[in-house]
């Protein structure tokens, strides 16, 4: 089983990265992925100063992850001068830094940080205005590879995507969170956290359909650029589906705020068994598999294996149609079935088949 995956000359063990966020602003935070089992590290967004946040300024519900951080509370000298030379005295993987956000910004930070430097992050959440000349000005203060970072709610994202790939991006990451959204406080009659009017950024497991509609879109209009894709992972698998889409490396960030750091090692550890799984050999092998864009469910009826079923009843719950219902077994009348495959969906132990 090979998890490892060489992108511009760097070599990164598996494909998974922390994402750009507070768990990788400090040098202690940072050291922690230098130790851990990631394939390589990312910064937090460095820009000249320190962002001035409104604090609180992040929450985690059940499902996702709400957010008003801006770029590094830290001045640009704090991580020239301390927090980069220490992580790169003893760095064990590839570095990505994350940097932004205007033409004049990137003219400061990124010479006083190249050093350090094996790839950078452009983040660009405010837009694609100024994209071009932001991406030129990257483009021409450094030669190693530049990501540009999409957001969401950029809806022409495929000519976002093009402009940057003609002003030189080596590659684009893909997605940063999605919104804005709003978190309302029943008890005070306010909202929890947010900024101009409430506004918040969502991220976590809610958005990775969002993030892989990016990456499979992104994958098949530019074939031969690199993707680094971000948005919902959880589990081995979703690294997995993410390689699938046409992604290169895959980072990760809300399920760890939701869960807690050594959920990067977890997964790490979760990958041979996952790939073992799917009959996957290499993470290269399936990064160069197409990914079929029509289901290969037949939308068939909905056939119970009863020697699997519990009768736990789930599949008779959410049945839009009352279509099922349980006796000694699950019985099913195919006149009110309409085949939509969500029954097979909820079975915890895979006893449906026939629809997906
Ligand atoms: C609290 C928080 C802070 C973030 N800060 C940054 C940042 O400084 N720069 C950036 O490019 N993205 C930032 N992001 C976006 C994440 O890097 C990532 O793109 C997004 O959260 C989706 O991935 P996830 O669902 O795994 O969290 C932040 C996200 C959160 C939740």
């Amino acid at each position: 089983m090979n998890t490892t995956v060489k992108l511009f000359g760097k070599t990164f063990d598996n494909p998974l990265l922390p994402a750009s966020g507070p768990i990788v602003g400090e040098l202690e935070t940072l050291e922690y992925f230098n130790e851990s089992s990631t394939g390589g590290i990312v910064t937090k967004t460095i820009s000249v100063e320190g962002a001035v946040v409104k604090k609180p300024c992040i929450i985690a519900t059940s499902h996702c992850v709400h957010n008003t951080e801006l770029w590094s509370e830290y001045p640009l000298e704090k991580w020239s001068v301390d927090i980069l030379p220490n992580l790169k005295k003893n760095l064990k993987k590839p570095l990505i830094v994350s940097v932004g956000y205007t033409a004049e910004d990137l003219e400061i930070v990124v010479p006083q940080v190249e050093e350090y430097a094996d790839f950078f992050e452009v983040s660009t959440h405010y837009g694609k205005d100024k994209l071009e000349s932001l991406v030129t000005r990257i483009c021409e203060l450094t030669d190693k590879p530049v990501f540009i970072k999409l957001s969401p709610h950029i809806e022409d994202y495929l000519e976002f995507v093009e402009i940057a790939v003609n002003c030189g991006a080596s590659g684009i990451v893909a997605i940063n969170s999605l919104g804005p959204g709003i978190v309302v406080d029943l008890k005070n009659r306010s909202v929890k956290l947010g900024i101009d009017g409430g506004k918040s950024w969502v991220s976590g497991p809610s958005i990775k359909p969002v993030a892989l509609n990016r990456v499979v879109n992104i994958r098949k209009k530019f074939p031969d650029l690199s993707i680094i894709a971000c948005g919902g992972v959880e589990k081995a698998e979703d690294v997995l589906e993410f390689i699938l889409a046409g992604a290169d490396l895959v980072q990760m960030l809300s399920s760890a705020l939701m869960k807690g750091r050594e959920l990067f090692n977890k997964i790490v550890a979760d990958l041979p068994a996952a790939m073992e799984k799917y009959d996957i050999q290499s993470i290269e092998d399936l990064r160069n598999t197409d990914l079929g864009l029509e289901p290969k469910g037949s939308g068939g009826y909905p056939q119970v294996d009863n020697d699997v079923c519990t009768r736990c009843g789930i599949c008779v719950k959410v049945c839009p149609q009352m279509a099922l219902s349980l006796n000694t077994e699950v019985i099913l009348e195919k006149e009110k079935c309409i085949n939509c495959g969500l029954c097979q969906s909820k079975c915890p132990v895979e006893a449906i088949k026939g629809v997906l």
